[in-house]
């Protein structure tokens, strides 16, 4: 099951939001663009939102929602502070990396694709990042992590839940 968060905005997030769908009102096509700035302005898409998007641009929210699922820059979570995203392209999953997110989704209590209660972390699968020889591969954020073994996973995890 998904884990829920409660959707809170600044005063400066809802005014910029705002200005966007003000601009963006009967233009033609603008739930796209009302879409990608409410993404980069609350780093992901609160149903709250959504339904103030759908009302002020009059557009279906059944369709703001196909629009939304269709396209992956688009999460309906927010991120955590750290993004972990196991590699499960063919060289890292014949390597272990199945073990790996596996393990990390029991420390975790999360499924890929769900943050943390407290958002600091998410976790989440990929495809091949292109760096089959480092096989198996995990980042976090911008860190890459390779030839893992679940020791050397588990201490990676460890070294981000102890940092502050
Ligand atoms: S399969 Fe994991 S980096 Fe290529």
């Amino acid at each position: 099951m998904e884990t829920q968060f409660a959707f809170i905005e600044t005063e400066s997030q809802e005014a910029e939001f705002q200005a966007s769908l003000t601009e963006l009102k009967g233009q033609p096509g603008g739930q796209m663009p009302a879409l990608q700035e409410a993404q980069r302005i609350y780093g992901y898409l609160p149903i709250e939102i959504l339904e103030r998007i759908s009302e002020e641009l009059e557009f279906p929210l059944e369709e703001l929602y196909s629009t939304a699922t269709f396209y992956s820059q688009f999460s309906f979570v927010p991120k955590g502070k750290y993004t972990i995203s196991v590699c499960m392209g063919t060289a890292c999953y014949v390597k272990g990396a199945g073990d790996i997110i596996d393990s990390y989704a029991t420390e975790l209590k999360i499924q890929p694709g769900e943050t943390t209660t407290d958002r600091k972390f998410s976790l989440e699968s990929c495809r091949c990042i292109g760096a089959c020889g480092l096989a198996p591969v995990l980042t976090v954020n911008e860190e890459v992590y390779g030839r893992l073994t679940k020791k050397k996973a588990d201490k990676v995890l460890v070294t981000y839940q102890k940092g502050e």
